[in-house]
């Protein structure tokens, strides 16, 4: 009886962790689908992903400022990548995604 509490308890403690990261926005998976196509090739002057010397200065303004930027856009960069479909969560954890290297 024992062990069948024990694989049970470890059984819920799974689905409780899969439910977790469905429910949070990946950020990776948005930077993929929505960001790579500027943020990888540095297209129109986007900076790139893990280059230092691009993000030193616009970290300076503060992560909630980038956040705002990517959501509503900044220059040639269009309001959430021209995604509009995607929620200010998920275009949040891609900017989170995307200066990750670089912090
Ligand atoms: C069509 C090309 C393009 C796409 C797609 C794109 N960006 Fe950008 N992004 C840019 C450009 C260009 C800049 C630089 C704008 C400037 O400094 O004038 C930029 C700048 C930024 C900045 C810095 C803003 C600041 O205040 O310095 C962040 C953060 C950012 N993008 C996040 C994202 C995220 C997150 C996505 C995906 C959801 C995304 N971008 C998709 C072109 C793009």
């Amino acid at each position: 009886m024992k062990t069948f509490t024990v694989a049970l308890l470890a059984g819920f403690a799974a689905l409780s962790l899969t439910a977790t990261a469905q429910a949070e926005a990946d950020g990776e998976a948005v930077y993929n689908q929505a960001c790579m196509a500027c943020h990888m090739t540095g297209a129109a002057g986007a900076p790139i992903r893990g280059d230092e010397a691009a993000w030193a200065d616009r970290l300076e303004k503060g992560i909630d400022t980038l956040y705002a930027h990517a959501i509503e856009g900044f220059g040639a960069m269009p309001p959430k990548g021209g995604q509009m479909g995607l929620s200010d969560e998920d275009v949040q954890a891609a900017v989170d995604f995307m200066v990750e290297p670089v912090l």
